[in-house]
């Protein structure tokens, strides 16, 4: 993960309004047509949903997230707004297909999937933020999840903490940070965010230049393996192909490198089967104009790609 990555993940962490990324980009490839239906499955504020109900005044949106909290903050006021052309469905994608089927909606015209956690997850929620003093929890849906950050450094062996830090926060002194938990926690449980921070601060070497936070790959590693996040885009991806009908569209757009080269990989191999066809010509980037005036917009990376005609429906 690039140090833009970061920064921007630290950055976001002084907002708190979410301002949804590349949504001129998103309606481009979307392009939402008159009577249709799409699939947004990360409402989080609902910035991008509004911009395609706003932009195609007789579109459906479906909204899911797995955070019945934002749906509660959210979305419930978007709903008295834009009535029975806002759909709400609480639920995780990586299970889209049996949510999809529960509510007997057949296929839609286009999903959409803005992935990581909203800005406001970082400063409401327990865990998420290195600078906020919480229980280390990160879990996005916590009735729903069992295990918590602190659970996973309490039960973890060495070389698993290793190899969560090293793959999925690409931290170089991964072997470090995870010795210095196993001694810390034999004296104490390690539950709150700042506990973390300290340990991690003291275990690897001072770096003035650095503007990010010593312990800021250590709490990304952490969010996406308590989540699984990755696994969750693997299941909604292998799953778009029945939702979306022949000709729809599907745009993601991805934080991490690991996230973005999912994405890649699956639309590439898609596209070699002849099932779907690549809109994008790499990865789409913000603008100037909006990393000015959205610092984390800095690292997302636009995918589009639209359904070939020979996939089978539900
Ligand atoms: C980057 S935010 C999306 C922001 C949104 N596009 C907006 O305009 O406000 C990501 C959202 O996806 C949700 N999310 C993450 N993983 C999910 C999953 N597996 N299933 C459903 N929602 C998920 C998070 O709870 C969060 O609200």
């Amino acid at each position: 993960m690039s140090t833009q990555e970061l920064k921007s993940m630290d950055e976001s962490a002084e907002s708190t309004v979410h301002k949804p990324v590349l949504v001129t980009e998103v309606l481009e490839y979307l392009n939402p047509q008159p009577g249709n239906t799409y699939l947004d499955v990360t409402f989080g504020s609902g910035g991008h949903t509004r911009a395609i109900l706003t932009k195609e005044p007789s579109c459906k949106v479906i909204a899911m997230d797995w955070d019945m909290k934002a749906l509660e903050q959210f979305g419930f006021p978007m709903q008295a707004e834009f009535g029975e052309r806002l759909q709400l469905i609480w639920g995780n994608f990586s299970l889209l297909y049996k949510i999809l089927k529960k509510e007997a909606i057949q296929s839609v015209d286009g999903i959409l999937a803005d992935f990581g956690t909203s800005q406001v997850q970082i400063m409401e929620r327990a865990g998420f933020s290195v600078y906020r003093d919480s229980p280390l929890d990160m879990r996005m849906s916590p009735p729903h999840q069992q295990v918590t950050a602190a659970d996973v450094l309490a039960n973890s062996c060495e070389e698993k903490l290793r190899q969560i830090f090293w793959q999925l926060g690409d931290e170089r002194y991964a072997k470090q940070i995870a010795r210095a938990i196993i001694e810390q926690r034999t004296k104490k449980r390690i539950q709150t965010t700042m506990q973390l921070a300290d340990i991690v601060s003291h275990a690897v070497p001072h770096d003035s230049r650095s503007k990010i936070h010593p312990a800021t790959k250590v709490f990304q590693a952490l969010r996406i393996y308590v989540n699984k996040e990755l696994a969750n885009i693997e299941s909604l991806l292998a799953v778009s192909l029945q939702v979306v009908r022949s000709g729809g569209r599907i745009v993601c757009i991805s934080f991490h490198s690991l996230e973005d080269r999912i994405v890649k990989r699956f639309f590439q191999e898609q596209e070699q089967k002849g099932l779907m066809h690549i809109l994008t010509s790499g990865a789409v980037m913000a603008k100037a104009s909006e990393i000015r005036q959205n610092p984390s917009a800095r690292s997302a990376k636009l995918r589009a790609a639209q359904i070939g005609q020979e996939v089978a429906k539900i």
